[in-house]
């Protein structure tokens, strides 16, 4: 009997040196640091599956989440082992931000950001550096666009290294998107989601875009009396009708039978300047110009 336990106990330590080797600090729990081990293995095999199931990454990640904080604030005095606990822990949260993404959960996505951006400033030195880096600042940069938070973007640009600002592709994408904001160029901005460094960039363009058709949508209610479901959608960039009605219900336009909507009491806007709302041409052209002046 004791030596059927002294067996049992010998071969649990034999099975924890092996799935251990190379993480025994002896600073962390073992068990705690076997649970985020196996955790961490059965995630990235989920996530990397296609499709994979988001409602089972988002269990992991959530089960997670206490155990990284385990590996979070390891003291850095064994590098070798405490290296290894920090890729994982880097592989976790950069699974998050993706995660979060394709779950379209943006606080989500900005805690995330948040301490994956101590792994690729603070451990610089301590780690190589992760594939994803550029792609995830670069998200996180479009993000903060997204949400009009523009003194943070160039609060976070400013950490990058100047020669990654000029020439990495993730990083160009959302700093070109900050110029064409900042010149009023909208086209350019409507034609950027046709060329998108990684599918996630998808998400926050979409909702640029749609900041930015508000502002066209205000933009356009205060320019013009009436305007046909034609011209609305070429200008808001809406490529079907069923988009600028949806466009036109949230914004309290009403449709009339003629095809137009009409915009305010007719007494009210006589006052302001006539526009030829006949010739496309000269509307397309005040519309830039009033665009530039917005911004
Ligand atoms: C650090 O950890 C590794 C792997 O566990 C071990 O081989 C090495 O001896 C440790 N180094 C020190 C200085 O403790
Ligand atoms: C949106 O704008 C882009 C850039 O100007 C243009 O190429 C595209 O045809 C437009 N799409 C629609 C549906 O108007
Ligand atoms: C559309 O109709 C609603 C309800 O009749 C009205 O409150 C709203 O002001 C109208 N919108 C415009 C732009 O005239």
């Amino acid at each position: 009997m004791f030596r059927l336990l002294l067996l049992g106990f010998l071969s649990i330590l034999i099975f924890e040196k092996n799935v251990y080797a190379g993480f025994r600090s002896g600073r962390l729990n073992m068990a705690a640091l076997k649970e985020v081990v196996l955790l961490y293995q059965t995630l990235k095999q989920e996530w990397t599956k296609s499709p994979c199931n988001l409602k089972k990454c988002g269990d992991l990640l959530g089960q997670l989440k206490v155990g990284l904080t385990h590996l979070m604030f390891l003291p850095t005095s064994n590098s070798t082992a405490s290296q290894k606990e920090l890729l994982i822990a880097r592989d976790i949260l950069e699974i998050g931000a993706q995660w979060s993404i394709a779950t379209e959960d943006i606080p989500s996505f900005e805690r995330y950001m948040a301490q994956l951006k101590c792994y690729y400033f603070d451990y610089k030195t301590e780690l190589p550096e992760s594939a994803y880096k550029y792609q995830l600042l670069g998200l996180n940069l479009l993000f903060l666009l997204s949400q009009n938070r523009v003194a943070e973007f160039h609060t976070e640009l400013e950490l990058l290294p100047s020669d990654q600002i000029q020439s990495n592709v993730y990083i160009r994408h959302p700093l070109s998107l900050e110029q064409y904001l900042m010149e009023g160029s909208y086209n350019k901005i409507f034609l950027a989601k046709g060329n998108v460094p990684a599918a996630s960039y998808n998400f926050f363009i979409d909702i640029l875009l749609n900041t930015i058709r508000d502002e066209i949508g205000a933009c356009m209610e205060s320019a013009y009396d009436k305007i046909s479901l034609k011209d609305a959608s070429r200008m808001l960039n809406l490529s079907s009708e069923k988009d600028t009605k949806a466009f036109a219900a949230k914004k309290n336009w009403n449709l009339s039978k003629d095809g137009y909507f009409y915009f305010g009491t007719p007494n009210e806007k006589k006052a302001e300047e006539p526009i030829p709302s006949a010739d496309l041409a000269t509307l397309a052209i005040d519309y830039a110009r009033e665009l530039e002046m917005i911004v």
